[in-house]
């Protein structure tokens, strides 16, 4: 195989054949194929799309790239979720310890920042000393000890996803569908839930724009997950706005830690109920989803998931009493408030920008060798219906410098739309899909 044939054939609207696309991931995570083929065959892909037989195909190359994990020695049935990204949404954060509180084992695989979009592992990683970069021994003793785990892509489980990823994150070629599926599904199925719930987000802060597009998506991700013999089910939600108030990794650890004591903004929590209810529910632990979500919403009340998030924090060597005292997580060396700079009813917010804000502030990656800033970001607590007055705090960023602190107070009010008459609040949620067979 030539790369340089691969990639022209793509550019000018062809079919890779499945040995292609073999040969591609086996050579670009062995590293015989360098980035910059590799980028260009991405954007190849990004600009002329992928088949469904295409899709499937990098989705399973891309998972077998390593060890595949079969858990069922440890429980009978494993866990899973995953967001399509958005921004604020620190939903793995809280929903995992809860669904692992309720006695449903849970076994993730997490990514990293993406575009504007935050990751779960840059969040987790505010914790002093925490680490994804587990064995499979450690991953499966975990599992089967507090019944928890969080892995990153290592070059183990789906070291192709962990590479492609962090290139596409630079490259300006994440929002494709084919390329959010095979990353998706491939880290899913390499990791060994046999039930997955999928959380697709759709809206201005998404990498799906439309509800179609997400469904789409989203029905193609079932069907793949199916068709490897998973259960999984597909929530279409909502990505205009930012997902509870905080944006930025040690913010919305903070954000997390408050929900699971019973405080948090309503629409995380909501957020949190309905997909851990899903989850309980894919696993077989209850009988109807307000059953399910009735034992996640006692979970937090007495306690439970704090307690098992603090576990997970613990496990991974990161530092507990930061759970006990969030005060303890990294802090910005500036905070000040966001002033709204018209008076009217929030009509909209230019979400994936607001991603963006923090990511320029160091909370997220810029090229591929960044370092993040887990201090900084920013709270912002108004949404979509709400009336606010020109000069009213609106939220406040926190940064650690002179710069990217005016920025921000600039960049912020700007990506909010303000006018006289209110346009209705967004729901939470758009669609439910399952898959051939409804669980
Ligand atoms: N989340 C992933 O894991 N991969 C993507 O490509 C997008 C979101």
């Amino acid at each position: 195989m030539r790369m340089v044939d691969l990639i022209a054939r793509k550019r000018d609207g062809g079919e890779l054949t499945t040995g292609e696309i073999n040969d591609f991931i086996r050579g670009y995570t062995a590293e015989d194929i360098p980035d910059y083929q590799a980028a260009a065959l991405l954007m190849a892909i990004y600009l002329r799309g992928m088949t469904r037989r295409e899709t499937v195909d990098l989705t399973l190359a891309m998972a077998h790239s390593g060890d595949t994990l079969d858990l069922h020695d440890v429980a009978p049935c494993i866990v899973d979720k995953h967001s399509s990204g958005g921004v604020g949404d620190k939903t793995s954060l809280a929903v995992l310890p809860l669904v692992a509180a309720v006695g449903v084992p849970v076994g993730k695989m997490s990514g990293r920042g993406l575009g504007s979009s935050g990751g779960t592992l840059d969040k987790m990683e505010s914790f002093d000393g925490w680490s994804s970069a587990l064995s499979l021994e450690q991953f499966k003793r975990q599992l089967r000890e507090i019944g928890l785990v969080l892995a990153g892509q290592t070059s183990v489980l789906a070291p192709a996803d962990g590479k492609l990823y962090a290139l596409r994150d630079v490259t300006a070629t994440v929002d494709n569908r084919s390329l959010i599926a095979a990353s998706i599904m491939s880290k899913k199925l390499a990791a060994g839930a046999d039930a997955i719930v999928l959380d697709v987000k759709t809206g201005s802060g998404a990498f799906m724009p439309t509800v179609e597009a997400a469904e789409d998506l989203a029905r193609l991700m079932v069907e793949i997950g199916q068709d490897a013999g998973r259960r999984v089910v597909a929530l279409i939600s909502d990505m205009n706005q930012p997902l509870g108030h905080a944006v930025g990794n040690a913010l919305e650890v903070r954000e997390a830690i408050d929900t699971l004591r019973g405080g948090g903004p309503e629409d995380f929590w909501d957020h949190c109920r309905v997909v851990a209810g899903h989850m309980v529910l894919l696993a077989g632990k209850a009988g109807s989803l307000e059953e399910a979500e009735a034992l996640i919403t006692a979970a937090r009340a007495d306690g439970r998931g704090l307690a098992k998030f603090r576990e997970l924090v613990v496990a991974q060597g990161g530092d507990g009493r930061q759970v006990d005292d969030p005060d303890r997580l990294p802090q910005a060396r500036y905070i000040e408030p966001i002033e709204a700079t018209r008076s009217g009813y929030v009509t909209a917010m230019d979400t994936s920008e607001l991603g963006w804000v923090c990511v320029h502030c160091g909370g997220g990656r810029l090229v591929k060798t960044d370092e993040v800033n887990p201090a900084v970001g920013f709270l912002l607590t108004i949404k979509i219906g709400d009336y606010i007055e020109a000069g009213q705090p609106v939220g406040e960023i926190y940064a650690d410098d002179d710069m990217t602190l005016q920025q921000a107070q600039r960049d912020i009010p700007a990506a909010i739309t303000v006018a006289a008459e209110p346009s209705p609040p967004r729901p939470l949620f758009y669609a439910t899909i399952y898959g051939r067979e409804r669980h």
